[in-house]
């Protein structure tokens, strides 16, 4: 059975597109039925609105706890999906090693976005980082293994340096440039109904990656979204295990030194290709400028 006809049990819900990336251009406007303002997703976008301020802010305790708490309650059926899907009984694509990732916009603007992404078993969303951005992370159906890091920085103040990192700075005892240093924030299996997961510029695993372990369907609420103008692109990462540097064994000398990985920029993945498709879940109303 192929990504295309698997996908075509999703499409009953939401169209295929060319592209994932753009707007909702057919968002509602005005006048909401007070059914439509008070749904889970409208709650949502309401809470997205009054949290997202644009470029270099981050929502505040009080607006990530709304996010959070209003994500948490959310089911696939607020958007439209059900998992009765044949997409989501799908346990196993023969011949098909690493399935293709598809993903839907709910909505776009310029200061916050909602995607869903739809991950066949054993498909991969590779390690990928968000920079500056806040990033929700919601399973609505599925098992998933999540692994995330985050840089570790002088400004990181949760995260204490490896000992005989921070007194040794010598060359000989550095890996190269290229490999950054990172933090172990998650490496673990979620399966819905779980808690929303939320990621900031620079903590709370803002460099992520996941295998679906049965199909899954992940909404997310990034602000801002990527832009490659504005310098916010995708980049993507492999881990290397802290100890397999060169004099990795004498730099980690630390105790809890097995939370550290090194983080080597690559090439776009073959794996990150996803296939853009059209959503067709409940409408988002535009009632405020955003
Ligand atoms: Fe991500």
């Amino acid at each position: 059975m192929t990504i295309e006809v698997r996908l075509a049990d999703v499409s009953k819900s939401i169209r295929k597109k060319k592209c994932c990336r753009k707007s909702n251009r057919k968002t509602k406007r005005f006048p909401p039925s007070p059914a439509a303002v008070s749904s889970p997703l409208q709650r949502l976008y309401m809470a997205c609105v009054d949290a997202f301020k644009g470029v270099g802010t981050v929502p505040s305790p009080t607006d990530v706890q709304k996010l959070c708490s209003i994500l948490d309650g959310m089911m696939a059926e607020d958007v439209g999906l059900s998992r009765n899907l044949q997409f989501f009984k799908t346990s196993r694509v023969v011949g098909e090693i690493t399935p293709k990732v598809a993903c839907t916009t709910i909505y776009q603007s310029e200061k916050f976005s909602l995607c869903i992404f739809f991950l066949p078993a054993n498909a991969v969303i590779p390690l990928h980082n968000h920079p500056g951005m806040t990033v929700f992370n919601k399973l609505l159906l599925g098992k998933v293994h999540i692994k995330a890091y985050d840089l570790v920085t002088s400004n990181n103040s949760d995260d204490s340096m490896p000992p005989s990192q921070s007194s040794n700075n010598s060359d000989d005892s550095m890996p190269p440039s290229q490999f950054k240093l990172a933090s172990l924030k998650a490496d673990g299996v979620f399966t819905a109904p779980c808690d929303t997961s939320v990621l900031y510029p620079t903590s709370g695993g803002n460099i992520h990656a996941f295998r679906a372990l049965t199909p899954c369907a992940i909404l997310d609420v990034m602000g801002p979204p990527y832009s490659k103008k504005d310098g916010r692109d995708c980049s993507y990462y492999r881990d290397i295990p802290f100890e397999a540097m060169p004099h990795g064994q004498a730099v980690m000398t630390g105790e809890g030194s097995e939370r550290y990985w090194w983080l080597q920029e690559i090439e776009v993945p073959k794996e990150s290709e996803m296939e853009g498709i059209e959503y067709m879940g409940p409408r988002i109303i535009e009632t405020r400028s955003s």
